[in-house]
């Protein structure tokens, strides 16, 4: 179908305003408004294959901020949130996937290319990928090369950061492609104050002297998942955290730094700006919480935030 290979995995069905369809048919027309404008918001969901059955992640903690983000741009949903959990379940059980990256987006369709949408109808598909480590298979354990990056994250009242918009990601290409021109994994934004925000995809923390600290919701960053998650752990764990600003300069002092993310899981960074974190490799409390998120997952630790939502697959 495409000129160019893709990387997809062409023979799954996606979910497309209340219907399965083939991969093949699940197009949009050259004139939808989101094409031109960005008008989209989305949702990153992972299900993991686990001892006592699969499971979808976060399942109704991501349909809110989808919801939320909805919301913030004025655009009304046609389906309840029930419903598009729902749907998320289907698009994994359809697809016999024991395990998935699930991708709900809610972008507004075609009708008129005004700036004001009008009546563009609000669509809405949930797309089924296979994917691995988004930061590579030994990024889990032997940690990542970052940089800071030299684009600003996205402003306070230019761009909601609290809403995951198809338009945030321009900010964030622009970081990523960046940061990997130069060689590193990835690129960390600062906020027009000058404090760390976050990767281009990921939340950040930072550990010194045994204190976790992580950039308030203030600091453009967007309310991650997995984020809340890791701050619930600490609490698990007793282990000290905050969130604060975070100034520059503490990420090369910072005994530990680590990204947090659906894709990312939990990431330790291993150096920022060439600049060895701690000893240049992760740090006891990064693993200890990558370990809690794992055993979470697993169904080893309780679910206290009741993130696992599990399905079956006939
Ligand atoms: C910019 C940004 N920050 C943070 C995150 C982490 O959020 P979550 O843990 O909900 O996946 C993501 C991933 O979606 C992201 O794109």
């Amino acid at each position: 179908m495409a000129a160019t290979k893709s990387k997809f995995d062409e023979s799954l069905k996606i979910w497309m305003n209340g219907k399965i369809v083939e991969w093949k048919d699940a197009t949009v027309h050259i004139a939808v408004h989101a094409m031109h404008y960005g008008s989209s918001v989305f949702e990153g969901i992972r299900a993991y294959k686990t001892p006592k059955g699969s499971a979808i992640v976060g399942l109704s903690q991501h349909i809110r901020r989808l919801f939320d983000s909805a919301k913030i741009y004025r655009m009304p949903v046609k389906y309840t949130r029930e419903e598009i959990e729902k749907a998320c379940v289907e698009v994994c059980q359809v697809n016999k996937m024991d395990e998935a990256y699930l991708r709900p987006l809610l972008y507004r369709g075609y009708s008129s290319l005004g700036v004001h949408p009008r009546e563009c109808p609000i669509d809405i598909a949930v797309i089924p990928l296979r994917w691995g480590k988004y930061l590579g298979t030994e990024a889990l354990e032997q940690g990542v090369d970052v940089c800071v990056s030299s684009w600003t994250r996205i402003a306070p009242n230019t761009l909601p950061a609290l809403a995951k918009s198809g338009a945030n990601y321009m900010n964030s290409q622009l970081i990523n492609i960046d940061a990997q021109n130069l060689g590193f994994t990835e690129g960390i934004a600062l906020n027009t104050e000058g404090y760390v925000s976050e990767g281009s995809g990921e939340n950040i923390f930072v550990i010194r002297d045994g204190r976790v600290i992580t950039p308030p919701l203030g600091s453009s960053v967007l309310p991650g998942i997995t984020r809340a998650a890791i701050i619930h752990l600490c609490g698990e764990l007793d282990i000290p955290i905050i969130e604060d600003h975070v100034p520059r300069e503490l990420l090369y002092i910072a005994d530990e730094v680590f990204f947090t993310g659906t894709a990312a899981e939990v990431t330790p960074i291993r150096s920022v700006d060439k600049v060895a974190v701690g000893i240049g490799k992760p740090g006891p409390i990064t693993l200890s919480l990558q370990k809690a998120l794992f055993e979470m997952i697993d169904g080893k630790r309780e679910d206290k935030l009741k993130l696992l939502h599990y399905y079956k697959i006939d």
